[in-house]
């Protein structure tokens, strides 16, 4: 499988080897080291140059690797003129909200000429993660993955792969993001789509000037390949799939699941997906190829990108097959996609769903206009949880609640919306106005937690994919139209439900997510469509303290930058 490039810890190695070199790690937990300089580079696609922020010059940038149990100090140096900080995406972080990343929840931003170690322990997961910037939409550029291998002495709960590859998938555009996004927010409205979907940085040759910037994977005919996924795209939600070959899904978000053979795959933005694919068709070239999954009346970039699964010894004139991707409004493919998501649920890798729930929260989801003097209309777009449009503080939040600063939130986010509405009506067009606070939701320590997240048809309906920080959850029910709190839970999956980090909230419908907050801190939850976070879907919990200091935050790095 010698595809690509990568950095192990520094040196080079081609891929081909990185497999059995994981096998070789040694025993006792072990502390990896990155050095992580955060750069502009000129990079060219679609016969457009530009500057673009990367780490290390590389685009996407290099992953991380550790073996379960690991200490991973990751130090960022800032040579870029945006501040900046980076999260590791579904790592726990266990106590230890510092080395989280969003900006101004759990730290000040890196700025220009400053550095900050990322210092944090791997505990308890394996499996596929990734990182991204957490500020502005620097992550367009600022992406890469993080590998878990297994402790050692701990197989894969599925058959070994002959090799394993990186599927990230992104979004392109050709102009300069942040520009596009100042220019958007004048005036109250969205960016433009982007101009191209991308496989590893790669748009593939259905885009100009792209020949040379096709992704291509070489399999030996009767192997079995793991490839690990990851929609790094900042708005869209994407199917995958490659022409002639089935995939055998077996992680999702770093959680092994009941393995299933699929010809498509749904992935929205934030989720990672771990398939295994075996050669087993007539040696050839084949196109993987992804596009987007959109099912209400809002504009998407509706492009495909292209990726080659390539049969060792054929040429490269051979024209690849296409697969045949879902119409991007098939709601029925996705919806029965994430049906069949179920934990593993073994003994040695159990689902320790929460039965008994100390605390019941129901938000709803909507976008919004709010008044703008200054904005073309008059007004501009928004988005709230329970009509709450979020604003950042100027200080970590994290650290105000460490420290006691007093001013910087409340703790008074509501545990339901102000009023009740039939949500998923008719489009609701007046009174789209909302309340803005930096509120959060205070929660006992080791509590038990139920949220069901209802989409409401303020504006138009559409799926939100959520991510929580801090912790994984179960994904315990879904469902279209409003929750119906006397009748859903009997349906809820209590066994095997699947466990993740990021949830996409179904067009129109509800999605019920149970998980125990075990984390004391300061935890982000917010749509990981970029352009809602932007807009204020996001909110964050306060997990308190338990009473011993080993059910604490730990304290604060000495290099923890200041705002
Ligand atoms: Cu991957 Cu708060 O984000």
């Amino acid at each position: 499988m010698a595809m690509q490039l990568d950095t192990y810890f520094g040196s080079f190695f081609l891929c081909i080897f990185c497999f059995s070199w994981f096998l070789s790690f040694p025993a006792e937990a072990a502390v990896r080291k990155y050095q992580f300089d955060i750069r502009v580079k000129n990079v060219s696609r679609l016969c457009h140059a530009k500057p673009i922020v990367t780490v290390n010059g590389r685009f996407p940038g290099p992953t991380v690797y550790a073996r379960e149990g690991d200490r991973v100090l990751i130090n960022v140096k800032n040579y870029a003129q945006y501040n900046i900080s980076i999260h590791w995406h579904g790592l726990k972080q266990l106590r230890n909200g510092w080395a989280d990343g969003p900006a101004y929840i759990t730290q000040c931003p890196i700025m220009t000429g400053h550095s900050y170690t990322y210092d944090f322990n791997v505990t308890g997961q394996r499996g596929t993660l990734w990182w991204h910037a957490h500020i502005l939409w620097l992550r367009a550029t600022v992406y890469g993955a993080i590998v878990i291998v297994p402790k050692e002495g701990t197989m894969f709960p599925f058959p070994q792969p002959h090799g394993e590859t990186k599927i990230i998938l992104g979004e392109w555009w050709n102009s300069d993001v942040e520009t596009l996004v100042n220019q958007a927010n004048k005036l109250g409205l969205p960016p433009p789509t982007s101009d191209a979907h991308t496989i590893n940085g790669k748009p593939g040759p259905l885009f100009p000037c792209s020949s040379k910037h096709t992704f291509s994977m070489e399999v030996e005919a009767g192997k079995t390949y793991l490839l690990r996924i990851i929609n790094a795209a900042l708005n869209d939600e994407l199917f995958f799939s490659i022409a002639g070959h089935n995939m055998t899904v077996v992680e999702i978000d770093a959680v092994y699941t009941k393995p299933f053979t699929t010809r498509v795959i749904l992935i929205a933005p934030g989720q990672t997906t771990n398939v295994l694919i075996k050669a087993d068709q007539p040696p050839s070239r084949y196109f993987m190829a992804a596009r987007p999954f959109m099912d209400a009346p809002i504009p998407v970039d509706n492009k495909t990108v292209t990726g080659i699964l390539h049969y060792k010894g054929i040429p490269n004139t051979v024209v690849p097959s296409m697969p045949k991707l879902p119409a991007p409004n098939n709601t029925i493919v996705a919806s029965n996609y994430n049906k069949r998501l179920k934990s593993l649920n073994t003994p040695q890798f159990p689902a320790n769903v929460p039965l008994k729930v100390d605390r019941h929260l129901f938000y709803t989801v909507g976008l919004g206009q709010n008044q703008c003097p200054s904005c073309q209309n008059g007004t501009q777009l928004t988005a709230s949880l329970n009509n709450i449009t979020f604003v950042m503080p100027k200080v970590g939040l994290l650290q105000a609640h460490y420290f006691n600063i007093k001013g910087v939130f409340k703790t008074d986010f509501p545990d339901r919306p102000p009023v009740p509405f039939n949500y998923t009506g008719a489009p609701l067009t007046a009174n789209l106005g909302t309340s803005l606070g930096t509120r959060l939701s205070k929660v006992a320590f080791n509590s038990t937690i139920e949220l069901v997240l209802q989409d409401t048809n303020l504006l138009t309906v559409e799926s939100h994919p959520f991510h929580l920080h801090g912790f994984n959850f179960f994904v315990v029910g879904s469902g279209v139209g409003n929750f119906d709190p006397s009748k859903d839970p009997a349906k809820f999956n209590l066994i095997d439900p699947p466990e993740r980090n990021t949830v996409g909230v179904p067009t129109g419908g509800w999605t019920a997510i149970r998980f125990r907050a075990d984390n004391p801190g300061v935890w982000f939850m917010h749509c990981h469509l970029e352009l809602h976070t932007m807009w204020g879907l996001k909110m964050a919990f306060v997990v308190e303290d338990g009473k011993s200091p080993e059910e604490s935050i730990i304290p604060p790095p000495k290099d923890l930058p200041p705002c």
